[in-house]
Parts: C-alpha cells; structure tokens; sequence
C-alpha cells in the first residue's frame, strides 16, 4: 500500500504537534448512520443492567469490573449529572450516557465495518502502523448540559505499548466546538514523556502511578473546534482533554485506538484481551 491519504505537510504538521486534524474525512451521512446505530443501541440497552458512571475527575469507574472487563464487549456507561445520589435516573435514558465501550469495532456490525474501511486502513498506513491492530473503540455522547470534564490526560497513561505507537482517531460525528466541549491539547506537548500509568494487577485492582508530577501548562492548551465528518489524529503522549458540556448540544464522538502489530501491549493496562478473542487489524 503506497502512502497516498496524507501529504507530506500532513505528515510533518502530525509529527510536530503530535495531532492532526483531517476535515472531511467522514461524510455526513456516514456520521448520520454511526449516530443512529449508537442510538438504537442505547435503545435496546437495559438500563437497570447496570449503573456505572463514568468520570475522569474521581475514576469511580475504574474499581468496578463491569468496566474492568469492557475491553472485549460492548458496554454503557453514564454521566455523572445522569444519576440521582440514590442511583436513579434524572434525565431520560438517550441523553444520559457518557460513552459505550470498548469493543464496538468489534462486536458491533455497523461499528465494525466502518471502522474497517480502506480509507482507515490507508490513514493508518500513513501514520507508520506496519501491521496495525485496533485496540479499543468508544462511542462518546458529551450530552447537553451534563457532558462531563475529561481532565488532561495521555492516552498512552490507559493504553500503554513497550514502543509508544499507539494512535487514536477521534472522529467528530457532530461539530465539536468550546460550546460544547471540543477537544484541547498541548501543540508539541507529545514530546513529554509519560506522566502516569493506569495499571491493573491479577487481582483487578488498579493503581495510578505518578511519574512525574509536576502539573501540565494547561495555558498551553489550543481548542480543537472541527466540523462534523473530521478526524483527528492523537499522538499516544499527546496532552489532551475537554471541558464540560454546559450547552444544550450534544457532542457526539467516535473514537478508535489502533497500535502497531509490532509494538508489545502491556499486559498490565487495564484493558485486557482473553486469549481467545486477541487484536484484530484491517481484515
Ligand atoms: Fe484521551
């Protein structure tokens, strides 16, 4: 496969920044298809199945098995805003879910050929996966006025590889802008190593370990506004968050981490894979 999606200027802005935004990637109708099979999911989805919430701010999340072992099935999680303190539902059921997780790609058939396609397979060609694996999806709702913060972050702090050639794609299926909640990263910040490590021991306990705490430059910080049927492209050490959703919009996402065949998974992130169900490439 010839490197034929992005130019070299595409190249060159991606190794600087550590991003790079593609308009136009998605085309509006493919964004209208991904949006009505995330919605017909929420739809057949039992909401007294489960009640995890999911917040970067206390990663309340992160001690319950039900997103424990999300990375091989198809799971719902919800806002913060969405749950009384008695755990019951304070707004209606399609606009208080966070995120679904991890393996639509997967399991999913709308989710799984999109995110199969020649132009993905092609872009992550582009970006130097030799033999590329898609490791995790999200479907990421930032709902009206509820949307939660997702504090500054390094993916690969989540999805931690021996070579750091993790790549995430985050798709905007509706415009993203500060209104409600776009995403903001730290041009050239990927170049700082790893802050942390979000790690899972056999017992399915999780630790954070702080590696360097010193705080992020958050005066740093661009906003990502992109329209509908973008791309962006994130660096695996790229510093990266977004704010709440305050507004009466919806900020719906895609979102695709892909690492190359050839790098070694960590087999302590908390994300695991059974033997039987390994990672998958382009096929
Ligand atoms: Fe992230």
């Amino acid at each position: 496969m010839s490197a034929a999606l992005l130019t070299t200027t595409q190249q060159e802005d991606y190794q600087k920044n550590g991003y790079l935004i593609i308009r136009d990637f998605i085309a509006p109708e493919i964004c209208e298809h991904l949006m009505a099979r995330a919605h017909q999911l929420i739809e057949n989805f039992n909401v007294a199945d489960v009640k995890t919430v999911f917040s970067t701010q206390d990663q309340r999340h992160a001690k319950q098995l039900y997103f424990l072992d999300s990375g091989d099935d198809i799971r719902f999680f919800f806002e913060a805003g969405a749950l009384s303190q008695d755990g019951e539902l304070v707004v209606e059921k399609h606009k208080s879910i966070n995120k679904i997780g991890h393996a639509l790609h997967d399991l999913d058939p709308v989710f799984n050929t999109f995110s199969r396609t020649h132009k993905m397979a092609m872009l992550a060609h582009d970006l130097g996966l030799r033999n590329p694996l898609l490791l995790q999806s999200m479907y990421i709702c930032k709902q009206p006025r509820i949307g939660g913060e997702v504090t500054c972050h390094q993916d690969g702090t989540y999805l931690h590889t021996k070579n750091k050639s993790v790549v995430g794609l985050w798709i905007a299926l509706e415009d993203a802008t500060q209104e409600n909640g776009c995403l903001w990263a730290i041009p050239g910040g990927h170049t700082t190593p790893l802050k942390s490590r979000f790690t899972r021991n056999m017992q399915d306990e999780t630790t954070n370990t702080v590696l360097d705490d010193s705080d992020w430059n958050l005066a740093n910080m661009v906003p990502l506004e992109v329209p509908r049927g973008s791309v962006i492209v994130l660096h695996t050490q790229l510093p990266h968050m977004s704010k709440e959703n305050t507004s009466a919009k919806s900020r719906h996402a895609y979102t695709l981490h892909m690492m190359d065949g050839h790098d070694e998974f960590s087999n302590d992130n908390w994300m695991r894979r059974p033997a039987n169900k390994p990672f998958t490439g382009f096929i």
